[in-house]
């Protein structure tokens, strides 16, 4: 059985002062969980400090991007190496934040991949579909196209993946359990066809969870997890998510 994993992606919120008080208030909160990993991903300003109050403790940090590039002449652009000696051991590569805003292509987040997992971090892939394209029936059009893209060259070791509809994020407007499902079959399905351990790959939902509808999405056979959002960024709410992901 695939263990749950629930994830806090905060984007661009939370200065240094904040991600203490929060860290601080939801490890109580959370320090019975056993049975579920838990994951948070600060803004890259507040890794340092955030892996020293997540020290010893069973909450993984993990970075919201990383650069292709060991190092160099790449004004503003973090490496591997540094996240590695800021405390993380995860990185989340091409979300759709990403893909949209700063123009990462299924190249650039496969260069990505490569030179996180070279240097020893989990990489929690992002894939997902847009209305547009849902409604047009080319949900697993987009998704195969992201997979081989993506994780060309590139085996199932240290990877998640995370499908995460662009037309949930954000909005309310979470995925049917069953569309969750329907779309984590097909991923897996793409995975054992052309991958080896698709069985053990936990695959996560992300888009407009919250403490309400986390136990549902869990419910199915397919959902391993979530990657979260606005809900994570207040320590109850995101405590309660984590106990309502343990599966029944
Ligand atoms: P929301 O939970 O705010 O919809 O964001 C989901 C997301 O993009 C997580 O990476």
């Amino acid at each position: 059985m695939r263990k749950p994993f629930i994830s806090a992606n905060w984007k661009m919120n939370k200065t240094v002062g904040e991600t203490g008080e929060f860290i601080n208030s939801f490890l109580p909160m959370v320090k019975d969980v056993t049975d579920v990993d838990m994951l948070i991903a600060p803004p890259f300003t507040s890794l340092h400090a955030a892996s020293r109050l997540l020290k010893d403790t069973g909450v993984k940090l993990g970075a919201q991007n990383v650069f292709y590039e060991e190092k160099g002449a790449f004004t503003g652009e973090i490496s591997p190496a540094m996240l590695l000696s800021a405390g993380c051991s995860c990185v989340i590569i091409g979300h759709s934040e990403r893909r949209q805003y700063f123009m990462e292509t299924d190249e650039i987040v496969n260069r990505k991949i490569k030179t996180a997992r070279e240097n020893g971090l989990e990489v929690i892939l992002c894939i997902g579909e847009s209305l547009n394209e849902r409604e047009e029936n080319r949900t697993f059009e987009v998704l195969d196209r992201q997979l081989s893209g993506s994780l060309k060259d590139i085996n199932l070791d240290a990877m998640t993946i995370a499908y995460e509809p662009i037309w949930a994020i954000g909005t309310g407007k979470t995925a049917t359990k069953e569309q969750a499902n329907e779309a984590h079959a097909y991923i897996r399905g793409w995975l054992k066809k052309n991958r080896e351990g698709a069985d053990t790959l936990r695959i996560l939902y992300g888009g407009s969870v919250t403490p309400e509808n986390v136990a549902a999405l869990m419910s199915e056979p397919e959902v391993d997890g979530a990657l979260v959002g606005g809900a994570s960024l207040k320590p109850d709410s995101f405590a309660k998510i984590v106990k309502g992901a343990r599966k029944q």
